[in-house]
């Protein structure tokens, strides 16, 4: 742990550093990893014509400083620690030595069937060990991931495939989540029917429950370990090498295949991983997002093993078999720091304190949020119930795109206040702009998050699109990166992130495109138009709310409602089902034709008295409309 600051001084004063002399505090951090050559410039770039390059001419593979560097010196030290949805099947713990052996099969399982450098590998695959080592056997073989989340549909995860052209898909049988049995092949099989790139399909298996095997195509996981050897060198990469792409939603259009590097996707996932949870040697650590999303791959997987820690999978949900769940694997595995969501938190004090009774917790030092902002009651309720006054709580702010946590506090050393991710890690430098592009200076303000200098882990291009890239971080502010996050920085110069300014939603922290929305809606039978926006909900963040036009007015709404809903899930999956549809004979339009977003957000939140001035509407008798079928909704 050679980069850890571990004083309020000397975050201050190697923050100064970081933003005197970026090169050289990066070139430091970085020279704690194994390269198979050093770089030669640290940074290139340029905010204009998009373009950034980390620790340009350098050799690496992630895996070396993940796997092969601790199995040499710490083989039996548990690397991954993995705890299954049934609380009665035993747990595995895979030891630094026994994972690399693994992953070293296992990539030479990709290799004969034809995965090679460059090529794009599809994941879709529950909680379980393999979904680790596929991550892992991809990188060393210098194949790029693209791991899908498991609640997204088969039409999701086929446009997926089809945009980075995916010649492999690695899943399994089916999944366990709670008490429901989910067929994953089944919606793989679904996917490959419109996906022609894709030749190779490796299934592990979890639940063994009957599934089809195409000939020639399909292949088992533990077939094809068999006839590997467990000898297989990393491939040689260069630092700006893609590492993965993970597909994320933003205001418009489908969702964008961000891209992040070998090296400094690994240099920023592993310093912010030691720095803001002041890892010790040893400590059981406990992520529970799922590997499907950012936090996983950062914060499960690369971070935490580049760092030597011992790191926790979890295949189940918070709630089985009960509320107590998650306070059960902290006693079982003596968990240390545990790093979880806003939307599991208030969901899991909704429960009631009663989960808590008999559970010690003692041998927590340091709490994590991430995904959406966190309010009071549950940062109190955190603190208290769960923290016992004891630890710290690193509300941690970051996105898909900058590949690492941000803004937070560093566990035990900055001081915290509830609902502020507080102050930058040093490398990044966050600034405040108006809607017009300006600064805003000095403390007690607001404003549009944006980032000015590069750090590491922020992200290469969009898949297939550079110019997707550059339109949509770069160009709406010159010269910076926009986060599209509303911001407060207060009298101390804390930050606190207000929300999304865009058109994205974050539904019990996922992040969820309301045009993507809008589409699947559309694509239902007699809709004629819809608009999404999100609203206040208690445990989710934000709830999705829809207003729908149909061609004639449905004859029993509440099974149309529901119609719409299998549309939904079919289209995007179960995560981007609406929470409340509205029926409604028209949509507030400006005499432009364009939706007025901002009078359904207001009718949505029942903010009626704010609703503004409508009279210059195309429409403007619309509104008594939507209001009254809202509050027939309550
Ligand atoms: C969006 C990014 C960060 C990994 C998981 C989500 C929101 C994230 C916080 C936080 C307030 C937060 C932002 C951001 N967000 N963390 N600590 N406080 N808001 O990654 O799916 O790319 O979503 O999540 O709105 O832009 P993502």
């Amino acid at each position: 742990m050679t980069f850890q600051i571990k004083s309020i001084e000397q975050y201050h004063s190697v923050y100064q550093k970081s933003v005197e002399d970026p090169e050289g505090f990066w070139a430091e951090i970085a020279s704690d990893f194994i390269w198979k050559k050093p770089w030669d410039t640290v940074l290139d770039w340029d905010f204009n014509h998009y373009k950034v390059k980390w620790f340009g001419g350098g050799k690496l593979n992630i895996t070396e400083s993940c796997l092969d560097r601790h199995a040499l010196h710490k083989p039996n030290q548990p690397a991954i620690i993995w705890e299954a949805n049934d609380p009665h099947e035993d747990s595995v713990t895979l030891t630094y030595k026994v994972l690399y052996e693994r992953v070293c099969r296992f990539s030479n399982v990709l290799k004969k069937n034809g995965i090679g450098k460059g090529d794009r590998v599809c994941i879709y695959m529950p909680m379980i060990p393999e979904l680790a080592i596929a991550l892992l056997a991809c990188a060393r073989v210098g194949a790029i991931h693209s791991v899908v989340f498991g609640g997204f549909s088969a039409q999701s995860i086929a446009d997926r495939i089809n945009d980075s052209e995916c010649k492999m898909v690695i899943t399994t049988d089916g999944a366990q989540r709670g008490a429901k049995s989910i067929p994953m092949k089944e919606t793989v099989d679904d996917a490959l029917t419109s996906c022609p790139s894709v030749k190779k399909v490796i299934v592990a298996t979890r639940t063994r429950n009957p599934v089809s095997m195409i000939k020639g195509r399909d292949v088992w996981w533990e077939e094809e370990i068999k006839h590997v050897t467990m000898d297989c060198p990393a491939e040689e990469m260069d630092a700006e090498d893609p590492l993965f792409i993970l597909y994320t939603s933003g205001s418009t259009g489908k969702p964008k295949g961000v891209v992040h590097t070998c090296g400094g996707y690994m240099v920023y996932s592993t310093y912010t991983f030691q720095n803001v949870f002041q890892y010790h040697p040893g400590d059981v650590y406990f992520c529970t997002a799922d590997i499907g999303w950012i936090t996983g791959h950062s914060y499960i997987v690369y971070g935490p093993l580049a760092s030597g820690a011992i790191t926790m999978m979890f295949e189940g949900v918070p709630t089985y078999p009960d509320a107590g769940r998650f306070w059960d694997i902290i006693d079982k595995h003596k968990v240390n720091t545990f790093y979880t969501a806003p939307t599991a938190i208030r969901s899991l004090m909704g429960f009631g304190d009663e989960y808590l009774e008999g559970k010690d917790l003692s041998s927590l030092k340091v709490l994590g949020s991430v995904g959406e902002p966190i309010n009071e009651e549950a940062w109190n309720w955190y603190n208290e119930k769960i923290g016992k006054f004891n630890c710290p709580i690193a509300d941690t702010w970051w996105q898909t795109e900058t590949g690492g946590i941000m803004i937070s506090p560093i566990a035990n050393i900055t001081k915290t206040k509830p609902s502020f991710a507080t102050l930058p890690l040093p490398g990044v430098q966050p600034i405040l702009v108006d809607d017009q592009g300006e600064e805003i200076v000095g403390n007690g303000v607001n404003g549009n998050l944006c980032i000015k200098f590069p750090w590491p882990g922020i992200i290469r291009t969009t898949w297939g699109d550079h110019k997707r890239c550059q339109d949509t971080y770069f160009s709406i502010y010159k010269g910076l990166y926009f986060t599209g996050d509303g911001c407060q920085r207060d009298e101390d110069g804390y930050y606190k992130i207000t929300g999304r300014v865009d058109d994205v939603i974050n539904v019990s922290g996922h992040r969820i495109g309301t045009a993507e929305v809008e589409n699947a809606i559309n694509m239902h039978t007699g809709v004629v138009e819809s608009a999404v926006v999100g609203y206040p909900h208690d445990i989710k963040g934000q709830g999705i709310y829809a207003y729908v036009i149909c061609e004639e007015p449905p004859s029993d709404i509440h099974i149309s409602k529901q119609d719409i809903l299998m549309t939904v899930a079919r289209i995007i999956g179960p995560i981007a089902k609406p929470d409340q549809i509205q029926f409604v004979t028209g949509l507030p339009k400006t005499r432009s034709g364009k939706i007025m977003r901002r009078v359904l957000r207001k009718v949505a939140c029942n903010e009626l008295d704010t609703l503004g001035d409508v009279s210059t509407l195309l429409n403007p008798e619309i509104v008594a409309e939507l209001i009254e079928g809202k509050l027939k909704l309550d």
